[in-house]
C-alpha cells in the first residue's frame, strides 16, 4: 500500500522575526520543504502561538523589540514549554546565542545564512528530537518494566518504594524526588521516604511548603506542576531559603482514597518540568498507588486472621475463672518489660503479639488434663509439654508472624538450659521468649489456681529471686524487681501486686 502523506507526522516550524521579508522568505522556503509553518513578529506573539500550539522547532531571531530570543526561550521554559529552539544570530551577538543554548536551546545559525544550511540544521535538529523522544520512550519503558518486575518478585513495599524513587529521579531529571502520605502505613511505617542528590532535607522541604494545601489541591486537582514564581502559592508564607526552579507533584491513591503526594523538585537544574515529566510521574504514583493498596488489603486480611486465633485463645481460657484473660494479662506484662528493656517499636509489638497467642497450642490438649485439680498423670504432662510446638506448628503456614513463632515455641524454655522443648540455654533463649517465660509465671503466681490461691506480692518478689539464673533470666528478674517496686505492672482486679 502506498503511504500517504497524511500518514507522516508533520513537522511544525514557528518562525519568529521582526523584520517581515526574513520571516516571509523562510516561511515560504520551509513551507516548500514540506514542514507546517506559522510566523510571529516578535516574542510576546510567539509566546502566545507557543501557548496555543506544540511545535517541533522555534525558529527565532535574538534581537527584537519588545520580548527579545532569549526573554522568550526563559518564559517558555518557566512555563515548562518543552520546544525546540534554534537561534538566528548576527556576528555582533553570537556571546547571546552561546547563552541560548546553555539555555537550552539546541542550535544556532549565523545570519546572513544559506537557505540550504538553514535546512540541514533543522533536519539535524529534528532528527535529533526524534531519537532523543526515542531514547526517552525505551528508557522510560526499562524503567517501567523494572519496577513492575519489582512489584511482583519482591513483597517488601519499602524496597519497591526505594525503586520507584530512583528510578523516577533517573527519569525525571530531579534534584530530589519525595513521597509524603497523609495516612500512615503501618510495619514498615512509611510516611515519609526522600532521594536527594543535593543539601536538601525532608524536614527543610516540610518547612518550606505548606503541605495541608497541597493535599486539599491534590485531592481535587490530581497534580500540580509549578514554575519559578508559581510556586509561592504552595510555600509557606514565612518560608524562606529554598530557591526552587520547578516543582511537580501528583496524587497518590484513588478517586475516593487520598494518601499523599509524589514530588519532585528542580532546585539546582535550571530547566522546568514538562507535562510528558507530569505524565510519567502520574505512572510511578499509579505504581505507589497499587503498592499501597495490596499492603493494605493484605493487612486487613492478616488482622482477621490474627483477631479469630487469639478469640480461640480467649474462649478456651474463658472456660475457667483462674485462666481467664491470662494470655492477654501475660501480653500486657510482657509489653511493659519489654519496654523497660528499651527494645525497638517492632520487637515491643512482637513480644506483645507473642503474649496473646503464647498457649494456642493447648487447644490440641485434652481439656480435662487442663483443668485437673490434683496433678498431671506422667503421660498427661508430657502431652502437655508438647503445646509450644503444637502452637509454633499452628502458626508457621502464617509467614507474616515468622518473627514471633519463635518466641512461642520456645516460651517455656529455662534460662539454666532444663526448659523444654528443647532444652535451649540462657542467651540463646531468644529475648523476647525469655521475656514471656517470666510473665507467664507471674501470672500464674499471681491468680488463683485450682491448688493453692494466688501468692502475696512479697511471695512473688521471693519466687523471682530464688529463680533467678535458674528458670529465668537474671536481667530480667532485676528489671521485672523495679518494675514491681515502681508500681509499673498494671494491676490486675482485686489483686495487690
Ligand atoms: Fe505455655
Amino acid at each position: 500500500m502506498e503511504i500517504q502523506k497524511s500518514d507522516i507526522r508533520e513537522v511544525h516550524i514557528l518562525v519568529v522575526d521582526d523584520e517581515s521579508s526574513i520571516r516571509e522568505l523562510l516561511q515560504e522556503y520551509l513551507s516548500l520543504e514540506g514542514y507546517k509553518v506559522d510566523i510571529a513578529k516578535d516574542g510576546n506573539d510567539a509566546f502566545e502561538y507557543l501557548r496555543k500550539f506544540y511545535y517541533d522547532i522555534v525558529l527565532t531571531d535574538l534581537e527584537m523589540p519588545g520580548m527579545n530570543g532569549i526573554e522568550l526561550l526563559k518564559k517558555a521554559n518557566t512555563q515548562g514549554l518543552n520546544h525546540k529552539f534554534i537561534i538566528l544570530t548576527g556576528f555582533g551577538t553570537v556571546e547571546t546565542a552561546i547563552m541560548a543554548l546553555k539555555l537550552g536551546a539546541v542550535d544556532y545559525i549565523l545570519k546572513p545564512f544559506k537557505l540550504e544550511e538553514l535546512g540541514l540544521i533543522i533536519k539535524k535538529a529534528i532528527q535529533r528530537r526524534r531519537l532523543e523522544e526515542e531514547n526517552i520512550q525505551l528508557k522510560e519503558a526499562l524503567s517501567l518494566y523494572q519496577i513492575s518486575e519489582a512489584m511482583v518478585l519482591n513483597n517488601n513495599v519499602r524496597t519497591v518504594i526505594e525503586l520507584i524513587l530512583e528510578k523516577a529521579m533517573n527519569e525525571l531529571d530531579a534534584d530530589i524526588v519525595l513521597i509524603s502520605l497523609k495516612e500512615t502505613i503501618s510495619s514498615p511505617r512509611i510516611t515519609r521516604l526522600l532521594r536527594s542528590s543535593i543539601n536538601v532535607t525532608a524536614d527543610d522541604l516540610e518547612a518550606f511548603f505548606d503541605k495541608e494545601k497541597i493535599f486539599k489541591l491534590l485531592e481535587t486537582e490530581r497534580y500540580l506542576l509549578l514554575n519559578g514564581d508559581q510556586i509561592s502559592s504552595v510555600r509557606k508564607s514565612e518560608a524562606s531559603g529554598i530557591d526552587i526552579k520547578s516543582y511537580l507533584s501528583v496524587a497518590i491513591g484513588l478517586m475516593n482514597r487520598f494518601y499523599g503526594a509524589f514530588c519532585a523538585f528542580r532546585i539546582k537544574k535550571d530547566m522546568p518540568f514538562t507535562d510528558a515529566h507530569r505524565k510519567l510521574s502520574t505512572i510511578f504514583a499509579e505504581r505507589i498507588t497499587s503498592l499501597l493498596e495490596v499492603k493494605r488489603s493484605d493487612e486487613g486480611l492478616q488482622l482477621a486472621m490474627i483477631e479469630s486465633i487469639e478469640s480461640l485463645v480467649k474462649a478456651l481460657e474463658a472456660k475457667e475463672p483462674y485462666t481467664k484473660g491470662h494470655s492477654e494479662r501475660v501480653s500486657v506484662y510482657a509489653h511493659v518489660l519489654a519496654e523497660k528493656m528499651h527494645l525497638d517499636t517492632k520487637a515491643v509489638l512482637n513480644i506483645t503479639q507473642a503474649g496473646r497467642l503464647h498457649d494456642i497450642g493447648k487447644i490440641a490438649i485434652r481439656y480435662d488434663s487442663l483443668t485437673k485439680k490434683e496433678g498431671l498423670t506422667k503421660e498427661e504432662y508430657e502431652q502437655f509439654k508438647l503445646h509450644p510446638v503444637v502452637g509454633a506448628n499452628i502458626l508457621k503456614p502464617m509467614s507474616f508472624l515468622s518473627d514471633i513463632i519463635p518466641l512461642i515455641l520456645y516460651h517455656h524454655e529455662r534460662y539454666d538450659g532444663k526448659g523444654y522443648p528443647e532444652g535451649v540455654k540462657g542467651e540463646n533463649i531468644p529475648l523476647g521468649a525469655r521475656i514471656l517465660a517470666i510473665c507467664d509465671s507471674f501470672d500464674v503466681m499471681t491468680s488463683e489456681r485450682p491448688y493453692r490461691t494466688a501468692l502475696a506480692k512479697e511471695q512473688v518478689i521471693s519466687e523471682l529471686t530464688g529463680n533467678s539464673g535458674t528458670q529465668f533470666d537474671p536481667g530480667l528478674v532485676q528489671s521485672m524487681l523495679l518494675l514491681l517496686e515502681e508500681g509499673q505492672i498494671p494491676t490486675k482486679d482485686g489483686l495487690e501486686i
